[in-house]
């Protein structure tokens, strides 16, 4: 892993001094900007599929207010001139306590998708969360990952036999985690994509770890001979998705598409991703299957915590899926001291959902969080600029928050805790 490969100051230095040479920046630094370059370099589908939410996105908005609940209370005079913001996390030094999100169907934003992010994670030493519905296989990103820190999330399948043969996956692509994403039984409803009709799933993107899935493969070939085709209203649009599935998927492009193989493919992946039947029971599974550590993201209550704690869960990611399930479920940050409390520093609790500034990682990590996940921002980075944007999303968020810690008294993450914040005025 690279040291931490910029000191805020120096990042900051960096840029004004691009300035000097008449550059701008690869991303800008407000989130906002970045939204807007983002949403001007993407079709509309592709746009909203990343930016949207459940319902009225109210869920979205509170991610934003459950911050805002906050102010930081600095300290001075304190010596920060080597303070560093390292921790570490499951046996792995990491240079900061943010991590990359698990996100879906990133072809949307850049054609080079998680093999771009694997780069940034890399060059940054930033943990990246490979996707369960990524657009890249998690071999393919891992290869270019050698060293640096990596973990997996998983949709929990109908298929036992498809669960065990992606975690065995993701423990020989050296994953160092397990991330159980536990809000996504089904699709939220989000108003964005269905005006649009849009589903990149259906259009055979995002599915990369199901097509690269030895298991899934077989059950697809299993399938072939008991289904028959009905009512698939042949049209110029449905003709153009077929081409276009036949090329994503692996193997000859004319064999594809006489064998109907990849649309065999979607549906098989639209009939399985997930089960909705999930229990606390279904753990010990898993647990039976790996000894990688598992982390429950989407966990939101107090007792539900303290279920996990039971079910000898290694780690929590507080989330509501950055509002994209359900609409006015309560803020991440909302619910974070709930379970802080609960898990009494029995497992790390990582914060995830709404995540747009340095201050921002502070909060959490005063509240107890051990470290915090980054969504959004990154997929605008790359969306903007590939490799090079996730990258710089990545390092002002770093820096950012070093310039934070620092400023507010704190030379280490361990020494930021709940005696920084106050509660804000409100407006
Ligand atoms: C386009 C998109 C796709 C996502 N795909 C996944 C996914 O495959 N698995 C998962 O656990 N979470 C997924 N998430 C949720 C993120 O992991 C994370 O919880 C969310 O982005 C945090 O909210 P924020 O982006 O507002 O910070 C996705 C989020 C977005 C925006």
């Amino acid at each position: 892993m690279p040291e931490q490969t910029q000191k805020g100051s120096d990042r900051q230095k960096e840029l004004y001094a691009s300035g000097m040479r008449g550059e701008l920046p690869i991303v800008p630094a407000d989130h906002e900007k970045l939204k807007k370059l983002a949403k001007d370099r993407s079709t509309p589908e592709a746009y909203d599929y990343i930016a949207g939410g459940a319902g009225r996105e109210d869920t979205m908005r509170q991610n934003r207010l459950g911050f805002g609940q906050w102010s930081i209370m600095p300290r001075m005079l304190n010596d920060v001139s080597k303070a560093n913001t390292k921790i570490r996390l499951f046996g792995q030094q990491l240079p900061s306590p943010i991590l990359l999100a698990p996100i879906g169907a990133l072809e949307l934003m850049h054609k080079r998708a998680d093999l771009a992010v694997a780069e940034a994670a890399k060059n940054t030493g930033v943990p990246m969360i490979f996707s369960n519905q990524a657009s890249v296989s998690m071999e393919s990103c891992a290869r270019i990952m050698e060293g640096s820190p990596r973990w997996f999330q998983l949709y929990w399948s109908k298929s036992d036999e498809l669960v065990e043969s992606l975690v065995k996956r993701a423990e020989a692509s050296g994953c160092a985690a397990i991330v159980v994403t536990l809000d996504t039984t089904m699709l939220g409803w989000r108003p964005r994509d269905l005006d649009h009709a849009y589903l990149p799933f259906l259009h055979g993107k995002g599915i990369a770890q199901y097509t690269s899935d030895p298991v899934f493969l077989r059950l697809v070939n299993e399938d072939e001979d008991k289904k028959t085709e009905k009512g698939s209203g042949i049209t110029p649009t449905a003709i153009q998705s077929a081409f276009r599935l036949a090329r994503r998927f692996p193997g000859g492009f004319m064999s594809n598409l006489s064998s109907g193989k990849p649309i065999k493919a979607v549906r098989k992946f639209i009939d399985i991703y997930s089960r909705p039947s999930l229990t606390w029971e279904n753990l010990s599974f898993l647990r039976e299957l790996t000894q990688l550590p598992i982390l429950l993201k989407g966990i939101l209550h107090p007792e539900d915590a303290a279920k996990a704690l039971d079910y000898g869960v290694n780690g929590l990611i507080v989330s509501n899926h950055g509002g994209r399930q359900i609409d006015s479920a309560v803020s991440s940050m909302q619910a974070l001291p709930g379970i802080i409390k609960t898990i009494d520093a029995k497992i790390p609790v990582i914060l995830d959902s709404g995540v747009r500034s340095g201050a921002d990682v502070f909060k959490a990590i005063a509240l107890g969080a051990k470290a915090v996940c980054i969504g959004r921002p990154y997929a605008y980075g790359l969306g903007v600029a590939g490799r090079a944007g996730v990258q710089a999303v990545i390092e002002n968020y770093m820096a950012d928050f070093e310039l934070t810690m620092r400023l507010s008294g704190c030379n280490s993450v361990r020494e930021i805790n709940r005696k920084h914040l106050r509660k804000a005025i409100q407006l």
